[in-house]
């Protein structure tokens, strides 16, 4: 059964009628301009066909009643016990409940009503893939609330509050880029966000071109210490540089040359994790023209760079996300492979010629499993909406 109908059905055996609303909240995947946002650098995301479907009524005795159908878990909270992270009967609230929680915890701070809720949810985005399962939770939630709560909030608003209840209320220190693709999603389009200004524009993806996701089975945490080490390397490279650079306020201040000239001031590992930042800055500069023009050979080449250097300088990738992208790389039909998202497993994203796509996905699944010795997943899939309400 697809999750948008088990979300349904779920809803409806455990609080015995239909549900009044339907919403949905996709998942991402970024094409270029990985671990940039929190350096104030550029990302190209899209939000994708793949996502977590929410069927949910208001609730009349003020107890928010969510229900996981994946995992057959229930947790009920009030407003009382938002701020505390508790369930109604005082037990911590299950972690998966922490994305609910934090978006009603964040949308409360900013003035908006949570009105309580009968939920229950599902969702065809694997976790801890890198395709951003858990932002897919806050955005649809958000949706929720907001029809509930009868208040409007621009979809990039509600983006901004999903990181904060990500960061403050869940404990992961993610950039915007996740919950902003997951928010503000457009069918068949790239979407180019600046992380520093939040203005955001939409970029053409070429009709014969396939975006492929090929998940290398490798799970991956984001709270595990690797993604905030690297944070604290570019807030380090920060700081020594603007020793020289006075008023720089993050790597994207920073341009090639300059970094080459005082490169030698930081320690190796510091250089290596701010160069990645630096050169990824001046590769999505430098792409975003080529896909205005539909240049998607020279725009693949780009994404290959970001790979090795993700690979080589980021360290971030392992030896089943780069035996992924090599053979991608040597399929026909590939413009582009490289891994997507944080890194540490989870998948790859290729852009890749509709006609040789069957082929493609057929050879790289093979490759994958004869080279890594464990299964390969294969999405074809398309650019779509951010969260919305579907029915109700
Ligand atoms: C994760 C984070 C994002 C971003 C990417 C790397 O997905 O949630 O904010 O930093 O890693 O580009």
């Amino acid at each position: 059964m697809d999750s948008r109908s088990f979300a349904i059905e779920s809803f409806t055996r455990r609080f015995g009628k239909a549900p009044a609303y339907i919403a949905v909240g996709p998942g991402r995947v970024n094409t270029l301009g990985e671990h940039v946002d929190y350096n104030d650098g550029f990302v190209l995301p899209a939000a994708i066909d793949r996502a977590t479907w929410l069927a949910f009524s208001p609730s009349n005795d003020g107890q928010t009643t969510l229900l996981a159908a994946d995992f057959n878990e229930e947790v009920i909270f009030t407003d009382a016990g938002i701020a505390g992270k508790f369930a109604i009967d005082g037990s911590p609230l299950a972690e998966w409940a922490r994305y609910p929680a934090g978006m009603a915890w964040a949308l409360n701070l900013d003035g908006h009503e949570t009105p309580a809720m009968h939920g229950a949810f599902s969702s065809n985005i694997p976790r801890g893939s890198g395709l951003s399962s858990s932002a897919s939770i806050e955005m649809v939630f958000s949706v929720a609330w907001s029809a509930l709560g009868g208040w409007e909030l621009p979809a990039i608003k509600r983006a901004v509050l999903g990181q904060k209840a990500e960061n403050q209320y869940v404990g992961v220190s993610c950039g915007i880029m996740d919950q902003f693709a997951c928010a503000c999603g457009v069918e068949d389009r790239l979407l180019l966000l600046d992380c520093r200004s939040l203005e955001w524009q939409l970029l053409p993806i070429p009709e014969d071109i396939a975006i492929v996701i090929a998940d290398t089975g490798v799970r991956r945490k984001l709270t595990t210490s690797g993604y905030n080490e690297r944070r604290q390397a570019c807030e380090d490279a920060v700081k020594i540089l603007a020793e020289d650079l006075p008023g720089i306020k993050a790597l994207r201040d920073v341009n090639v040359e300059d970094f080459n000239r005082l490169a030698h001031r930081l320690p190796g590992l510091v250089e290596k994790r701010a160069r990645h930042v630096v050169e990824e800055i001046e590769r999505s500069q430098r792409a975003i023209p080529l896909l205005q023009a539909g240049h998607i050979a020279e725009f693949g080449q780009i994404m290959n760079d970001c790979h090795r250097s993700l690979r080589d300088l980021y360290e971030v990738s392992v030896d089943e996300l780069n035996i992924m992208s090599e053979i991608a790389q040597s399929l026909p039909g590939c413009m582009g492979a490289r891994l997507t998202g944080a890194g540490f497993g989870g998948c790859t994203v290729n852009l890749v010629q509709m006609d040789a796509v069957d082929e493609f996905a057929a050879q790289l699944a093979l490759g994958y499993e004869s080279k890594a010795k464990r299964k390969a997943e294969i999405y074809i899939c398309r650019a779509s909406d951010g969260a919305s309400i579907v029915s109700g």
